[in-house]
């Protein structure tokens, strides 16, 4: 399958497992993510598919969920998604509110036969941030938090994503994300934590 007949299927399914306000927002976060990726020289077909499928599975039922994340479990050569996985079963206590990414990564390979192990990574980590995260993982993770359909973005967020260097962004996303899941009296994944400490400690990283 090429990349068009992919997106094409991934649409699909986006219109069929989320409600509107989800679709416009996946919708957001591929434009944005294309557009980062083309400013940082990554596959912007990559960013795309990442983009529109990151929370494919979120609207669907928790212990579906589960039983997606934890498929990668039991296959060879998941680690991204599995290691993810196996770190969530640690914080249970909120683990539900961030499966759903390991989740879309399982549904887009065993569903929509996406093999890119870096869209896979980029999808399974969106929820929970980490060190491992690639340029791709980073992009996404930025575009999910600061695309223009975020009630909280701004011409400040706009103007960031235009000019601000990768570190930066990536540092800002994490900063945004832990505002708003503090606001929200929601906890907050101990992997978010720690990168946004590592990235405001390393300044030479700017
Ligand atoms: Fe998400
Ligand atoms: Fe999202």
């Amino acid at each position: 399958m090429d990349t068009a007949q992919t997106e094409r299927l991934l649409l699909e399914e986006l219109g069929r497992l989320c409600k509107p306000s989800r679709q416009a927002h996946c919708r957001s976060v591929a434009e944005t993510a294309e557009f980062l990726a083309r400013r940082f020289s990554v596959e912007p077909r990559a960013a795309r598919l990442a983009g529109l499928g990151h929370d494919l599975v979120k609207d669907q039922d928790i212990g579906y969920q589960w039983e997606l994340a934890r498929r990668s479990l039991a296959s060879e050569g998941m680690e991204p998604i599995s290691d993810a996985v196996a770190s969530m079963e640690r914080e249970k206590s909120f683990a539900d509110k961030i499966i759903h990414g390991p989740a879309a990564a399982v549904y887009l390979r065993d569903r929509l036969g996406i093999r890119d192990p870096g869209i896979l990574k980029a999808v399974s980590l969106h929820s929970s941030a980490g060190h491992s995260m690639d340029p791709l993982s980073s992009i996404i993770f930025i575009a999910d938090k600061m695309e223009p359909t975020r009630t909280y973005a701004g011409d400040r967020e706009a103007f960031a994503l235009r000019e601000d260097s990768l570190n930066s962004l990536l540092k800002q996303a994490l900063g945004l994300s832990i505002h708003w899941l503090n606001a929200k009296g929601y906890a907050i994944a101990q992997s978010s934590i720690d990168l946004y400490n590592a990235l405001t400690m390393d300044k030479t990283r700017e």
